[in-house]
């Protein structure tokens, strides 16, 4: 099929979990698939075709939005997923302004420039009612969790962006916010990465100890609730075949239960279960 006519769409963050699963799962369906990642070496492995072209891009980097959307003039590019994203957790009175402002430039303003960049090529090239932006928050974008201040927030901010967005264009493009439960991905280990020195600066504090049973946790909230990265993706897939894609699409029965789990019960409950199972009571 020549490039004219195959649909393609663009996938940030495919050098592991959610997109590098969503790069075979999209081909498979007969899409062509510019998979994107911050070094090339990651993409390495993915088996080359007509269907695929790999291209470097960081999220925080205007330059290397730029040079991405210049290297898809040729595609007829009619969907995008933001997928990109890291985990800043730690207490809220220790993380550092710093720290808070990375998670928003990666989580937030990088996928709202990668939305904006792509946007007048999907415009240009969509017919009508077939171009989609993918935006993927979490189950933390409707509910927080303590120690994972910065993330909660960055992912709230998503939902936030998804549904204005759709609100705004949603009649030409559909905006669909993907709403991920527990993932098993490279997502935990970048968590104690992004840490830094945060386990010396809590030395000393209560948080010592309970943030390291944050980690145990979510590690033991994986083993029993993790899906794969390959079932997340062919959840979102439906966000691109679907011909009335659902607004939102939620992965993983406890990203639902949970959900309803806060808008019924009294807050004073929810809040002594949460830090009841962070070591916070
Ligand atoms: N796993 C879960 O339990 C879970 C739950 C809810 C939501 N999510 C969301 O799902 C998405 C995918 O996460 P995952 O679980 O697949 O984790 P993952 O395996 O850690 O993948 C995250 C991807 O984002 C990329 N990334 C990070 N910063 C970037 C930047 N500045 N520019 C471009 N790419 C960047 C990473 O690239 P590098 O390899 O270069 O770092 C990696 O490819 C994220 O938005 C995450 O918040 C995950």
């Amino acid at each position: 099929m020549p490039d004219t006519a195959r649909p393609w769409v663009l996938i940030t963050g495919c050098s592991s979990g959610i997109g590098k699963a969503l790069v075979s799962v999209c081909r498979a369906a007969g899409w062509g698939v510019v998979a994107t990642a911050r070094r090339p070496a990651d993409l390495a492995e993915l088996s080359a075709g007509e269907d695929l072209r790999t291209l470097n891009l960081d999220v925080t980097s205007a330059e290397s939005i730029a040079l991405g959307v210049r290297a898809c003039a040729d595609l007829r590019l009619v969907a995008l997923i933001n997928n990109a994203g890291y985990g800043q957790m730690g207490p809220l009175e220790f993380i550092r302004p710093e720290e808070l402002r990375a998670q928003f430039e990666t989580n937030v303003v990088g996928l709202h420039a990668v939305t904006n960049a792509f946007l007048p090529l999907i415009r240009k090239h969509a017919t009508q009612g077939e171009g989609r932006i993918v935006q993927v928050a979490s189950m933390l974008g409707r509910l927080s969790i303590p120690l994972a201040g910065p993330y909660n927030a960055s992912k709230h901010a998503v939902v936030a962006l998804a549904e204005t967005l759709r609100l705004e264009i949603g009649r030409e493009i559909h905006v669909v916010l993907v709403e991920p439960g527990a993932v098993a991905s490279s997502f935990r280990t970048t968590i104690a990465r992004s840490w830094g020195d945060l386990p010396q600066r809590i030395q000393g504090t209560r948080y010592e100890r309970i943030l390291a049973g944050f980690m145990k946790t979510r590690e033991k909230q994986a083993e029993h609730f993790a899906g794969s990265p390959e079932q997340a993706a062919r959840c979102i897939l439906k966000a691109l075949t679907r011909k009335r894609p659902p607004r939102r699409i939620l992965i993983r029965p406890e990203a639902r239960l949970a959900g309803w789990a806060k808008a019924v019960m009294p807050a004073a409950l929810w809040e002594w279960l949460l830090r009841r199972s962070y070591g916070l009571h």
